[in-house]
């Protein structure tokens, strides 16, 4: 077995240093895979191992237009998604990252979860279309930001540049 069964987490460490102990144990675990959803599935449990995150997982584009749920660890989730419904649509429509301090000011949050007060999603950008997105979602308000961004930002692209060269 190549890939290490256990993580290495800083204990107590700022945010930033925790996902920087993370990234390389990512690109461990996912290189040699081919498969995208045993990837994303390990991408998901390392996360939340890590940060004990409310709901970590991904929405994947399987129809234009349409997001469909893939490997999440956290509560039961809605199925599918529109790109012009929620935050994960706003983040597939706009190929932004998304970050919402308070989803219940947010115009068309889908309220998965009543426990979830922000949000942030992350689209993998293929060849100008959506083809998935990470969304994360914490029980505290305001709880991502540029840190977030940046290095979730950087998981997203670990994944891409092993699925989805260009
Ligand atoms: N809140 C999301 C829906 C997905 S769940 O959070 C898992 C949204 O508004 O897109």
């Amino acid at each position: 077995m190549a890939v290490s069964e256990t993580l290495h987490v800083p204990e107590g460490a700022p945010r930033e240093e925790v996902y920087r102990a993370l990234l390389p144990q990512i690109q461990s675990v996912i290189s040699g895979v081919d498969d995208l959803i045993a990837n994303l599935a390990n991408v998901a449990a390392i996360l939340k191992a890590a940060f004990d995150f409310h709901w970590v997982g991904f929405y994947r584009t399987t129809a234009p237009g349409m997001l469909t749920l893939g490997p999440f660890q956290g509560p039961l989730a809605c199925v599918t998604i529109p790109f012009d419904k929620g935050v994960c649509g706003a983040a597939a429509r706009t190929r932004e990252t998304v970050v919402v301090g308070d989803v219940d000011a947010f115009p068309g949050h889908i309220a998965c979860s009543s426990l979830s007060k922000s949000e942030i999603v992350v689209p993998l950008v293929h060849r100008g279309t959506t083809a998935l997105v990470l969304d994360i979602d914490s029980d505290r308000k305001d709880d991502f930001g540029e840190v977030d961004r940046v290095w979730l930002e950087r998981v997203v692209a670990l994944i891409k540049a092993q699925h989805f060269p260009d």
